[in-house]
C-alpha cells in the first residue's frame, strides 16, 4: 500500500468519507512533503488545507503542483515547525498527519499540538511508523529489535520510535474521544520491495550516492 492509497483508507476508515458531518472544510496537513494529501482532500471534499513541512523545496513545489491542479485557493503550503504550530487554538475540523510522527523528536508535543490546533468535534488522524507495543512483562523492547530500529533510524534520519500504545496514552492524557488504532504493517509491508527496486534503477542509484546513503550502507 502506497501513501496515496493509505491517505485514502485512512479517510474511509476514520468515517470522514461516508459521514457527511464528518466532511472536512479546514485541513492542517502535518508534515505535508510536496502536498498530495492536501491536494486529495482538497478536491475531493473542497475543504481549504494548509499544508507544513520543514523543507522549503517541498512547500515550493507543493505550492506549483496546487496551482498547476488549479487548487491554489484550496490548497496552501508553509514551512513550520510541526512542534511550533502558528495556528490558533482549535482551526482546523480535520488534522491529518500522513507519515510525519516519525519525525517528531518530541512525541508529547507533537500531539499536543495537533490535539490543540483540532476544532471542538474534529477529527485527528495520525499515521505514522512505530515499534511494536510491549507485553506486560517486558520493560524494553529487545536488544537486537533495539539494534535494527537504530539502523533504521540513522538511514533514514529519524529519532527515537514509540508504540502504537504509547500513543494512545498520549491521546488519552488529553482527554481526546473515540481513540482507535490499528496496525497496518501488512498493508505497508509489499510497499518496501517497490521502494527497494526502485533504488535499483541508474536515477535511483545516482540519487542515493547523492545523498551519502550508499556510502553510509557501504560503510555499515
Ligand atoms: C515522509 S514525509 C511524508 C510526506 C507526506 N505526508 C506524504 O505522506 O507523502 C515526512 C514529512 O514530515 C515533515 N516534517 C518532519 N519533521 C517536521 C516538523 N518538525 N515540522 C513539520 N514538518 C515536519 C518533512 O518535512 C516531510 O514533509
Amino acid at each position: 500500500m502506497n501513501s496515496n492509497s493509505s491517505g485514502t483508507s485512512s479517510l474511509y476508515k476514520f468515517q470522514v468519507e461516508e459521514d457527511p458531518t464528518k466532511r472536512p472544510k479546514s485541513v492542517v496537513d502535518v508534515g505535508c512533503g510536496i502536498g498530495g494529501s492536501s491536494r486529495y482532500i482538497a478536491s475531493k471534499f473542497g475543504a481549504k488545507c494548509q499544508g507544513i513541512t520543514l523543507s522549503p523545496v517541498q512547500a515550493q513545489r507543493a505550492n506549483a503542483l496546487a496551482a498547476a491542479q488549479g487548487l491554489s485557493d484550496k490548497a496552501s503550503f508553509q514551512v513550520t515547525d510541526a512542534l511550533e504550530q502558528p495556528f490558533p487554538d482549535g482551526q482546523f475540523d480535520l488534522v491529518w498527519s500522513m507519515e510525519s510522527g516519525e519525525h517528531m523528536p518530541d512525541k508529547a508535543k507533537f500531539v499536543n499540538e495537533l490535539a490543540r490546533v483540532t476544532a471542538p468535534g474534529g477529527t485527528i488522524i495520525i499515521v505514522t511508523w512505530c515499534h511494536r507495543d510491549l507485553a506486560p512483562t517486558e520493560e524494553s523492547l529487545q536488544p537486537w529489535e533495539k539494534e535494527l530500529l537504530n539502523k533504521i533510524c540513522d538511514s533514514f534520519y529519524l529519532p527515537a520510535w514509540c508504540s502504537t500504545a504509547e500513543y494512545v496514552k498520549l491521546l488519552q492524557s488529553l482527554s481526546l474521544q473515540d481513540i482507535k488504532a490499528e496496525d497496518w504493517s501488512q498493508y505497508v509491508a509489499p510497499f518496501w520491495p517497490a521502494v527497494i527496486r526502485s533504488a535499483l534503477t541508474w536515477k535511483g542509484l545516482t540519487s542515493l550516492l547523492r545523498s551519502g546513503k550508499l556510502d553510509n550502507s557501504c560503510g555499515s
